[in-house]
């Protein structure tokens, strides 16, 4: 497997291309934004805390049946995924009442949803990603109706599993944003799914445990997050929540250690390195 060229650089992500296939590498960078890039900084390690929680969520969801472009860590901070066209649409769910939320509406922060509450931006930075709706995003050619049904279902159960995974450790998941692309007609999650884009919050505590600590100077960030890696990482996973349809299925392995161990890994050549 070799890296080959830049193809897109994020404000904390680049993607390079590789000599596979529909193989691409996304290094996760020490950038660390916030505020539309308003506050910008390198925080040591911030790369490979992200990456590591977002390797570990990946997998922990497809051994649950979600389809991500996750194939295999190449180092603490390099991910190989699959190449997915990517669909311009910033999903987030909500648990509880926090940020924007709590800014724009009249919910008061900690108030809870149930059910949860689906909001979806158009991801461009140069509109401030604004809130769409289905009309919008059918319009806009974003997505078909079906395919929009289909995220919105992959969502709910993506929250449900993470809501899980993360209670286990003591940690509410207050909200969390995601991304979906598509290698030919397939769906799936793409991104990333790390302390940048979830609000987290500890159960006993409440304090936050997220980027909200690098937004409003709540702390150590650094320090937050790697402590939150641990936490999400080394400790017992949740077993396999009850699938919607209500059948039985594959439990996943109930320690992280066995989780990384049993997922498949189509390049064989590099394992799974260890910080
Ligand atoms: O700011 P707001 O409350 O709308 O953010 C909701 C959730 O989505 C938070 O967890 C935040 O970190 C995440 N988010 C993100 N990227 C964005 C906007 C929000 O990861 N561009």
């Amino acid at each position: 497997m070799k890296q080959k060229g830049l193809l897109y650089t994020g404000k904390a992500k680049s993607v390079y291309r590789t000599d596979a296939k529909g193989q691409l590498i996304v290094e996760f960078r020490d950038d660390i934004t916030a505020f539309d890039g308003g506050k910008k900084d390198q925080l040591k390690n911030k790369g490979s805390y992200n990456a590591e929680a977002s390797a570990f969520i990946f997998q922990y969801l497809e051994k649950n049946g979600v389809k991500t472009h996750f194939l295999e860590m190449l180092g603490p901070r390099r991910m190989l995924v699959r190449e997915l066209s990517m669909i311009p649409l910033e999903v987030i769910v909500r648990n509880i009442a926090a940020g924007s939320m709590v800014r724009n509406y009249p919910f008061k922060e900690g108030t809870k949803f149930k059910p949860p509450v689906i909001v979806i931006d158009y991801k461009d930075d140069s509109r401030h990603d604004p809130m769409l709706n289905d009309d919008l995003i059918v319009a806009l050619k974003l997505a078909t109706p079906k395919e929009l049904a289909a995220i919105k279902k992959t969502a709910l159960k993506i929250n449900a599993l993470l809501v899980k995974l993360l209670a286990a450790q003591g940690i509410t998941l207050v909200d969390f944003k995601i991304e979906f692309g598509r290698a030919g007609k397939t769906i799936y999650l793409g991104d990333e799914i790390s302390m940048d884009s979830m609000r987290l919050w500890d159960m006993k505590t409440k304090e936050s445990l997220d980027k909200d600590v690098y937004r409003f100077d709540k702390g150590d960030v650094m320090a937050t997050y790697n402590r939150v890696v641990k936490r999400i990482t080394k400790t017992e996973s949740p077993k396999r929540a009850p699938s919607e349809t209500g059948r039985k299925s594959k439990e996943v392995p109930a320690t992280a250690t066995a989780l990384k161990a049993s997922v498949k890994r189509p390049v064989k050549k590099s394992p799974v390195r260890k910080r």
